[in-house]
């Protein structure tokens, strides 16, 4: 699988089929998220979380083999180099056929910082279960995907936009490419991710949910804009720069970065 075709296939799995990952698989993850960096350089350290050990669960995950969790130092933009490291794992797992979801919010947190040995200051944003798909997915699993329109994304008209906020982005190149990015995750499928293309600028922005931001000591939707800039950057050749963009935008809308692409 190509990256474009692992972003378009993953999907949240919530339904495992309860066997235990092999030790090959294990130690292929456990290698790559050593190997993981972020454009922020700011260190995401993943832990792997024995279940049974530990105690852990999750109400809307079944059959699971174990955890991983990742801790993020509390420092200006952790949100974001954590998306985008956390996203790396994700993309991985899938593509050797281990199935993972984000979780932030259905999980006993205090329980999993614990377990993941978290310092006063670190933030421990997010946690995955990992395992094999199962064939079927829970009631609990299917009713979740419907509530968030799991499988829907917002049409690219929404999301992208040329020069401005005002034009809708028709360049098909573009458009192609920024495919992987309307397909990333977020946290219950909220997409705060705006992209305004200006020439080799893309330039990033996080249109805030009312009422969503104060909901952890973290910007959730930051984290979405770390794994929106993760599948951008993984089909793309560009480098993160932060910069003023002249653009105009609405109160709830935050500029976040740009990725400036080569040609
Ligand atoms: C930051 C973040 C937090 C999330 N937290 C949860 C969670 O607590 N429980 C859950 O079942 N799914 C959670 N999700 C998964 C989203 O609901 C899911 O990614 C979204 O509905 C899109 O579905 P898909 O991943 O299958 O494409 C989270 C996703 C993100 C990015």
């Amino acid at each position: 699988m190509d990256m474009k075709e692992i972003i378009r296939t993953r999907k949240s799995v919530r339904t495992f089929d309860g066997k235990p990952l092999s030790a090959e698989d294990k130690t292929k993850l456990l290698s790559y998220v050593e190997s993981i960096a972020n454009p922020y350089n700011i260190p995401v350290k993943f832990v792997w979380l024995d279940k049974n050990k530990h105690g852990l669960s999750s109400p809307v995950i079944v059959g699971e083999d174990a955890y991983i969790a990742a801790k993020v130092p509390k420092v200006s933009h952790a949100e974001e180099a954590f998306g985008y490291s956390f996203e790396k794992m994700v993309l991985y797992a899938w593509s050797i056929g281990i199935g993972t979801t984000w979780i932030g919010g259905t999980l006993d947190r205090k329980l999993f910082e614990k377990a993941a040995d978290t310092a006063a200051d670190e933030y421990m944003m997010i946690v995955s279960p990992l395992g094999y798909p199962a064939e079927k997915p829970s009631e609990v699993d299917r009713r979740l995907r419907d509530k968030v329109h799991g499988d829907e994304r917002l049409p690219a008209s929404k999301m992208f936009f040329d020069g401005n906020f005002q034009t809708p982005l028709t360049d098909s190149e573009a458009l192609a490419i920024l495919e992987a990015v309307r397909w990333y995750p977020s946290a219950a499928n909220m997409q705060p991710c705006r992209i305004v293309k200006d020439g080799s600028k893309y330039h990033f922005y996080e249109q805030h949910k009312e009422g969503y931001r104060n909901a952890y000591a973290w910007d959730v939707q930051k984290i979405d804009m770390g794994i929106a800039l993760c599948h951008f950057m993984s089909v793309t050749n560009g480098t993160l720069i932060t910069e003023s963009p002249n653009i105009v935008v609405n109160e709830d809308t935050e500029y976040i970065a740009t990725v400036m692409v080569k040609d």
